[in-house]
This record gives C-alpha cells, structure tokens and sequence, in this order.
C-alpha cells in the first residue's frame, strides 16, 4: 500500500488537537489548550469548551497542515475523534471534519478517543523513530489508560481487536489527582503539580487506601481514596492551621504513591495472569514520573517491557486520532454515508472493534 497521509482532528473535551501523520509518521501535532478558560470553574464546562473549539479549530488546521508542509488536496483521509467525551465539544470536530472531507472529497474516519490513547506509544517522529522506543510492537500486548475521565485495562489481541478487562468505578485516577489537588488549592490541573511537588518526599508521610486491590476482577475505584483525603485534608488544616502548607509536599507524596499503586496492583495481576508481549501506556496521567519508575521496575521483574508515549502525546492530540485513522484506513473503515456520521459520547474502547456500520 502507498503512503497515506492523514490529518487528525480531536475535539473531545478541552483541547483543539490537529496533526498531520505519513503513516504512523507524525509531521506535525499543533495543540491548543483551553485550561486557562477552564481554570477559574475548577474543571471543564462543555458549553464553553465548545465555544473555544469553535473559536481555534479553523487556525490549528491550518497550522497542522503549513508544519507538515501539505496541502488539503494532498492528504489521503481526515479521521476525527467521534467519541467517547464532551457532546458540545465532540460537535465541533466532527462538524469540522465533514465539511472538510466533502469540500476535498476525501474519506472520512470516524476515530474511538479511547484507541488513540491506546495506540498512542505506537507514534513514530517524522524520520521513523518510534518516540516511546518501540520498534517492532508484539501482540497480544495489554494497554493501560489512565486519564481524566478514564482508567481503562485493555487487551490488545491485534490492532482493531480490543477487550476492556477493567475499569474505573467511579473517579478516573486523572480525577483524583484534579480533585484532592482541589482540596489543597492547588489549581486545575492539579496532576502535574501534586507531581512536582511530591518529588523527594516521603512517600509514606500519610496513611491512604489503596481500594479495591483484591477485590477479584481488574477494576478500579478512586473515590474511597478521594473521601479519606477530603477528610484527612480538614483535619489537617484543623490541627495545624498555617503550619498545614508545610506538609503539602509530604502530602502530595502520600497521595501520589496512593494512586499508582492502585493502579500498579491490578495492573501487574492482569500482566501475570495474561502474560503480554507488551505493555503500552497512555492518557494524561501516564506521563506522571512516579507511575513510570515504578510501572517500568515492576514489570521488567516480570520480563514484560513497558512502552510509554512522550508527554505531548499523553495528553489529548490529533496525533493519536491521526494514528487509529491510520489504522483504519488500510482496513478499509471509513465513514460510508458523511451525513449520517454523528458524535456518540459514551462509547467504550470495545466499540473500536466494530467496523462503523451505522454511518
Ligand atoms: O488524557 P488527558 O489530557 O484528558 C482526558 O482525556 O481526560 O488527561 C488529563 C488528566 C488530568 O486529570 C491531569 O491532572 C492528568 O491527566 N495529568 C497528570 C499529569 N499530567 C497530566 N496526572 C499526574 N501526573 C502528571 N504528570
Ligand atoms: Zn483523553
């Protein structure tokens, strides 16, 4: 098969991503990121998440494609992000990806979020070097995606063939950084300082949960973990008044340590279990530090390699959506009736499986 080129839309919650992909190449990933319109409500309002959308998606488009150095009339396929995630938001990449693909007559893909995350350490850069040091992929592999709003185990038997073998319950872990990190006013997002701010402490300062780690299946639970730090938090700042602050580090350790062993406990019970070729990692909260030391030392105790995307790529981006398009195309499923192609936020990582019929 030629060489495809694929542009990337993804519009599911508060970032406008748009990339240009040769293949599984990425000649370009633009990102615009809407935290600092978010900020000020402690997390994502659809209704303005779709407003700035709508306000960038025309000018990150055409910053993807002038970085790439294509044109329109150049690109082999558009794939976009038609769930799961935000319906005000998902509406404007999907809207946006129609009329492109029908002013250049150009197939469409319609691209499950949850795969891109999943493929995402696939992503080679534009000279062919795989970013995440996979060079050849080994399936059947196992994917963990851990983001905002998810926690997915998956079973990858083949590009196109997936299982979830678990799932959050409740709060996703991405969730549970944003939540207690709320509680310590440490902004939004709070993931990324919570990690900051914990390295070179003591990581066992506070005693927190670790729920559900021998509950007999592979799902997750984070709420229990955010209840206790709610309360822990209050009595904190009850017993030590202005003294609390200097216990945030302490804290922020504690908390993290919490939430990656939640997710290294199931993790490493599917891995023994199922035995992988591979482990590949996505979503926001894989490109915590901590979650990689400690993912990497223990599944190399089990002779499985661990394969995790740049931070760029982690997060929400058109590469990804580009990549599972990429996919797609060469099995031959794209969008047959455009018109009836339509956003669909709550759709699971099994729903990548289906060749998209209804549309
Ligand atoms: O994948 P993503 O960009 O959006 C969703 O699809 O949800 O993930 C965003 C989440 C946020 O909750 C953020 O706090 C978390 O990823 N995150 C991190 C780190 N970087 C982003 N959590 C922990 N450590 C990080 N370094
Ligand atoms: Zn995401």
């Amino acid at each position: 098969m030629s060489d495809s080129l694929i542009l990337g839309i993804e519009t599911s919650c508060d970032d406008t991503g748009v990339a240009v992909l040769q293949n599984d190449r990425v000649l370009s990933s633009v990102v615009s990121s809407q935290i600092d319109v978010h900020r000020e409500w402690g997390g994502v309002v659809p209704q303005l998440a779709r407003r700035e959308h709508e306000n960038v998606i025309q000018i990150v488009i055409a910053a993807a494609l002038k970085r790439a150095g294509v044109k329109c009339s150049d690109l082999s396929a558009i794939a976009v992000t038609y769930g799961p995630g935000l319906a005000p938001a998902l509406e404007v990449g999907v809207r946006t990806a129609k009329q492109l693909a029908q002013e250049h007559s150009l197939p469409l893909i319609a691209v499950n979020h949850m795969e891109g995350h999943t493929l995402s350490g696939l992503l080679r850069n534009r000279h062919g070097k795989p970013y995440s040091g996979l060079d050849k992929a080994l399936f059947p592999c196992l994917a963990v995606v851990v983001s905002g709003k998810h926690s997915d185990l998956v079973w990858i038997e083949n590009i196109g063939h997936y299982r979830l073998l678990g799932q959050t319950l409740d709060d996703a872990p991405g969730e549970a950084f944003d939540k207690i990190g709320r509680m310590l006013d440490l902004g939004y997002p709070a993931g990324p300082v919570i990690s900051q701010l914990a390295q070179g402490h003591n990581r066992a300062a506070f005693d927190l949960p670790r729920p559900m780690q021998h509950s007999d299946n592979y799902h997750f639970s984070f709420s229990g973990l955010k209840t206790s730090c709610l309360y822990q938090t209050n009595r904190l700042k009850d017993e030590l008044g202005a003294e609390f602050a200097a216990v945030i580090p302490d804290y922020c350790a504690s908390v993290e340590e919490a939430i990656v062993e939640s997710l290294l406990g199931k993790t490493l019970r599917a891995a023994k279990e199922h035995q992988p070729n591979m482990v590949l990692f996505g979503g926001g909260v894989s490109a915590n530090k901590r979650l990689r030391f400690r993912f990497r030392r223990e599944l190399a105790a089990l002779d499985i390699p661990a394969y995790f995307a740049p931070k760029q790529f982690c997060t929400d981006n058109g590469a990804m959506i580009a990549l599972a398009g990429y996919y797609k195309l060469q099995r031959g499923e794209t969008v047959a009736d455009i018109a009836a192609l339509d956003r669909d936020p709550s759709i699971s990582i099994e729903d990548a499986n289906k060749k998209s019929a209804s549309f």
